[in-house]
C-alpha cells in the first residue's frame, strides 16, 4: 500500500451549488485533507489550476455557465501530457453515453450525488495513489534515462580516448618531427566544415583523420625508416599501409571506427582513379577525399624524405593544379580558400599528439 500523505495533497473542487461544495469540503477535511481550494465558478478552473497546481480536480457536471465537459476540455489544453492529473466528475444521474463521453474527455472516475462520504474519501484516495505511482514511475524512468546518457557518454569518451592513443602510436612509428597526424585532423575538420557537413560528421572526421596512417605500424623498419629515395619495391611495400590500417580497424560497428577504417583505406586514392586502389571520383568516400587533401598538403609543406618542402603558396598552386586529377575539384577550391584564410596557422598548428618535447 502507498504511504500517501493526504494532508499534503492539493484538491480543487468545482461546483456551482454552494451547499454541495461545502459538504464535499467538510467530508474531505474530516478525512485529513488540508489543502482544499473550492470555487462555484467553473470559468475559473484553468486559472485555479495554474495557481494551485492541484493533485486532483473534482468537478460538477451540470453547471449553468460552463458544463463539466467544457471544464475538462479547457484543462486538457493546459495540463502537461506527461502528467497524470485525475479529474473526477460529480453528478446526479448519469446515463451511459454521458459517462462514456466523460471518460473519453479525460474523467478518471465518477462521484454520485448526493455524495456518500465513505465513497468520496475512498475514490479520491485511489486516484491520488495512482497519481503518486505515476510520478514515482516517471522519476524512475528519468533516473534510468540519465544513467543511460551518462554511460553512453563514458563509452563515447573511451572510444575517443582510444582513437587518440592509436593515432599517437602511429605517429611514434613514422613521424619523427611530430604533429602530422594532429595537423591532418585539424585541416580535415576545417575542410569538412567548409564543405558544409553537419557538426557530428565534422567531429568524426576530425577524430578519425589522425588515424589515416595507422597501418604504418605494420610496415618493416627497412621501408619506414629509409631516408634515401624509394625504389619500386619500397613503394609497393609502403602502399600496404592502407590495407593494414583497414584490417586493424575492420569489423567494428562503432561509427567512429567504421569511418576511421574508410579513411585508412582510401586516403591515397586519386580523383582520376590512379591512386593505390584505383577508386575514382565520388566513389572514393568523402572522408577519404578530404583526408587525402589534408594529408597531401601537410606532406608538401613539411620536410619529408619523399619530396621537396613547398612554401604555402607553392602548395596552394599545386593543389589547384591537381584539382580534378589527384583531388576532388570542389575540395581543392575549398582548400585554396582555406590556405588564404588560415595561412601560416595551418603549418604551425600542433596539438596534443605532438611528440617533440
Ligand atoms: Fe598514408
Ligand atoms: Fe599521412
Amino acid at each position: 500500500m502507498s504511504d500517501l500523505d493526504v494532508s499534503a495533497a492539493k484538491l480543487l473542487l468545482i461546483d456551482d451549488d454552494l451547499p454541495s461544495l461545502k459538504l464535499m469540503e467538510a467530508i474531505l477535511k474530516q478525512a485529513g485533507y488540508e489543502k482544499i481550494t473550492t470555487t462555484t465558478d467553473p470559468r475559473q478552473a484553468v486559472q485555479f489550476y495554474r495557481e494551485v497546481k492541484p493533485d486532483l480536480i473534482a468537478t460538477d457536471m451540470r453547471m449553468p455557465e460552463m458544463d463539466g465537459f467544457e471544464v475538462m476540455r479547457q484543462l486538457a489544453g493546459v495540463i502537461p501530457t506527461e502528467e497524470y492529473l485525475p479529474i473526477l466528475v460529480i453528478t446526479g444521474e448519469l446515463d451511459a453515453p454521458t459517462k462514456h463521453r466523460a471518460l473519453a474527455e479525460g474523467a478518471k472516475d465518477f462521484l454520485n450525488k448526493p455524495v456518500d462520504a465513505t465513497e468520496v474519501v475512498l475514490r479520491i484516495k485511489n486516484q491520488l495513489v495512482t497519481r503518486q505511482l505515476h510520478r514515482q514511475l516517471r522519476m524512475h524512468n528519468e533516473h534510468l534515462e540519465a544513467q543511460v546518457r551518462l554511460r553512453t557518454k563514458v563509452v563515447e569518451q573511451t572510444q575517443l580516448d582510444l582513437l587518440n592513443r592509436l593515432a599517437l602510436a602511429a605517429e611514434y612509428r613514422h613521424d619523427a618531427t611530430g604533429g602530422h597526424a594532429w595537423r591532418v585532423g585539424r585541416m580535415a575538420m576545417l575542410l569538412a566544415e567548409m564543405k558544409g557537413l553537419p557538426a557530428d560528421q565534422v567531429e568524426m572526421i576530425k577524430r578519425t583523420a589522425p588515424l589515416h596512417d595507422i597501418g604504418k605500424v605494420g610496415l618493416l623498419d627497412a621501408v619506414i625508416l629509409k631516408t634515401g629515395p624509394y625504389d619500386a619495391a619500397d613503394w609497393e611495400a609502403m602502399k600496404q599501409h592502407t590495407k593494414i590500417g583497414s584490417r586493424l580497424l575492420s569489423d567494428s560497428r562503432a561509427p567512429l571506427l567504421m569511418m576511421a577504417r574508410e579513411v585508412a583505406l582510401t586516403h591515397h586514392e586519386r580523383w582520376d582513379g590512379t591512386g593505390y586502389h584505383g577508386i575514382k571520383g565520388v566513389q572514393i568516400p568523402l572522408a577519404g577525399r578530404i583526408v587525402a587533401l589534408a594529408d597531401a598538403f601537410d606532406i608538401m609543406t613539411h620536410p619529408s624524405p619523399y619530396r621537396a618542402t613547398l612554401t604555402l603558396n607553392q602548395a596552394k598552386v599545386e593543389i589547384e593544379v591537381q584539382a580534378g586529377k589527384q583531388f576532388d575539384p570542389e575540395l581543392s577550391a575549398l582548400c585554396s580558400r582555406l590556405i588564404d584564410r588560415e595561412g601560416e596557422k595551418l603549418l604551425a598548428a600542433t596539438g596534443p599528439l605532438q611528440l617533440v618535447a
